[in-house]
Order: C-alpha cells, then sequence, then structure tokens
C-alpha cells in the first residue's frame, strides 16, 4: 500500500505554474488529485508544509526538479505512445522524407529517437519506417534508427529487445503480425527491426549531437530542461537535421516563438516541426 501523505497547504497553482515556467513542463495536464498525492509525498519526505516553502526549496535546490519528476513517474514510455503522432508519421512525415531520399538518390534514411528511455519509441519508429518502406515499394531503401539516453539501465533494456507480452497491446495487429516473435511471456523484434535499430549513450546536456538525421523524435524530455537548455538543444537539432528533415515533440512540449523561426510548422496539434528546404 502506498502510504498517504499528509495534507499540504497553501497555493498549488501558484507553484505549478512556477514548474512551468521554469521547467517548460505542464503539470496542468495531470490529474489534479495525482498531482496533489504526488507533491505531498516529496513534501512529506522533506518536512515540508507548504506549496511556497517547497517553492523556495526548489529555487535552494534545483536538483529537486528530477526528484519530482521522478516521484511523478515521469520516465515512463510505451510503444507508439500517443497513436496519433504515429499516424501523421505514416501520412506524412515517412512519404515525405521517402520523396526526397528518391530527389536526392540517396539510400539510408536515418531517425533519431533522443531521450529513448527502455526504447519503445526507437522500435515503434522502425515498424512505422519500414512499413512505410514497404508499401511504397522502396526496395533500395536502408533505415537506421538510433536511440540515445542517459539512463544506463534502460538502455541496456531497450538492447536486450525483450518486452513482457502485455506491451503488445499498445502495438497495431499488422505490425504485430509482421515485425514480432511471441516467446511465452515476452517478444523480440524479428531481425529486420532488430538490426535497423542500435542504442548508444548520449547527454543531450553535454555531448555532440548526431549528424544527417532525417527524422528527431524527442518527446517528453524537454521537462527535465530549463528553457535556456531547451533552445541550445533545439539550435544543435536543427544542426543535426538535413534539409526538409522533421522535429517531433511531446504533446505537453512545444517551441518558444524565438525558437520556431527556423522551422515550419507542419502540425501544431502534434507539435511536428519541419527544417526549412533552404536552411544550412
Ligand atoms: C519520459 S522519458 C521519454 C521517453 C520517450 N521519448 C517517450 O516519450 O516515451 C525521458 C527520458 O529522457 C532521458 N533524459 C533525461 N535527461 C537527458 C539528457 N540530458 N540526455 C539524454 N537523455 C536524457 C531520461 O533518462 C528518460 O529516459
Amino acid at each position: 500500500m502506498e502510504e498517504q501523505p499528509a495534507m499540504v497547504r497553501g497555493n498549488l497553482n501558484r507553484l505549478l505554474e512556477k514548474v512551468h515556467e521554469e521547467r517548460g513542463l505542464d503539470l496542468r495536464q495531470f490529474r489534479r488529485r495525482y498531482v496533489e498525492r504526488r507533491i505531498a509525498v516529496r513534501l512529506n519526505h522533506l518536512g515540508l508544509n507548504t506549496y511556497s516553502q517547497y517553492s523556495t526549496f526548489l529555487d535552494a535546490h534545483p536538483e529537486e526538479y528530477l526528484k519530482l519528476l521522478d516521484a511523478l513517474t515521469i520516465n515512463v514510455t510505451q510503444f507508439f505512445r500517443d497513436p496519433s503522432v504515429y499516424k501523421l508519421v505514416r501520412d506524412e512525415v515517412v512519404p515525405a522524407v521517402l520523396k526526397a531520399k528518391l530527389d536526392r538518390r540517396q539510400r539510408l534514411v536515418r531517425v533519431w529517437s533522443a531521450g529513448c528511455a527502455t526504447g519503445e519509441e526507437p522500435y515503434s519508429l522502425a515498424m512505422a519506417f519500414l512499413d512505410g518502406m514497404l508499401r511504397s515499394g522502396a526496395a533500395e531503401t536502408v533505415l537506421s534508427v538510433v536511440g540515445t539516453d542517459i539512463d544506463r539501465d534502460a538502455l541496456a533494456f531497450a538492447k536486450r529487445g525483450e518486452f513482457p507480452i502485455r506491451e503488445l497491446a499498445h502495438i497495431p495487429h499488422s505490425d504485430r503480425i509482421r515485425y514480432i516473435e511471441v516467446h511465452g511471456d515476452h517478444f523480440r523484434f524479428k531481425p529486420e527491426i532488430a538490426r535497423a535499430v542500435r542504442f548508444q549513450y548520449l547527454n543531450l546536456f553535454a555531448d555532440p549531437p548526431i549528424h544527417g538525421i532525417d527524422v528527431i523524435f524527442c518527446r517528453n524530455v524537454f521537462i527535465y530542461f530549463n528553457r535556456q537548455d531547451q533552445e541550445r538543444m533545439i539550435g544543435a537539432f536543427r544542426h543535426s537535421l538535413v534539409r526538409g528533415g522533421f522535429l517531433v515533440l511531446g504533446r505537453s512540449e512545444r517551441l518558444s516563438t524565438a525558437m520556431s523561426r527556423d522551422f515550419e510548422l507542419v502540425s501544431v496539434r502534434e507539435r511536428v516541426y519541419r527544417k526549412p528546404m533552404n536552411l544550412l
């Protein structure tokens, strides 16, 4: 049984606004009761009684933001998380990338899942792209998906590529049939997916970005960064992308006006942006 935290006094909205401003994380999207309970666990742990005390504590100990995010289990992920994004990827992004490859007489399609956690996102992208390539008869095209993260345990899990059977529920039926092998209470990917996906440690704060990328998925990672670092990261992604390359952010993340100047908006709802064809 989860411990029942004591009541917290004060103005929760003001604290939520602060977290949004400082970290770009909009906790108002979560269920109110859930956020109250999770924050109360942190306050009880720290021996604090009010939201304003916690706000002061966050200023003095910025590393507490990570503990707060952990308390909200923000490092969760899922196959085809937010299915409507993947619909847009299949309907618009994959065809546009394949057309650009054909026009440039290039064979290699490169996709980067930045902040991939346990790998569900890069494997989902591999299925969506290989499916699109099959449908459009792009037999010459070669797919390379790289998943990067700073969590070495998550990366080790992702590399093993063995997932509990209950996660199959998130994978469309046609992909299950085509790309997955079930072994008892877990499943693995067929070689054509496993061959296309690789994982590596990469700290988005400190390490140089990967270059020559056609599509970057960086979803639900911004929450770890303040505005300034987010802007730096978006600048790096702009250089990573080839001309006409796509950047996909998470549902509660968006480019600020300054950041969006260098991108075309593909879908405001799905947070899909595109590097203009004429930008170097
Ligand atoms: C919530 S998960 C997102 C997983 C996936 N992108 C999704 O949307 O389902 C956030 C991931 O970002 C990673 N992360 C946090 N800071 C990072 C950094 N500086 N460099 C790379 N990855 C980072 C965390 O380790 C975590 O696995």
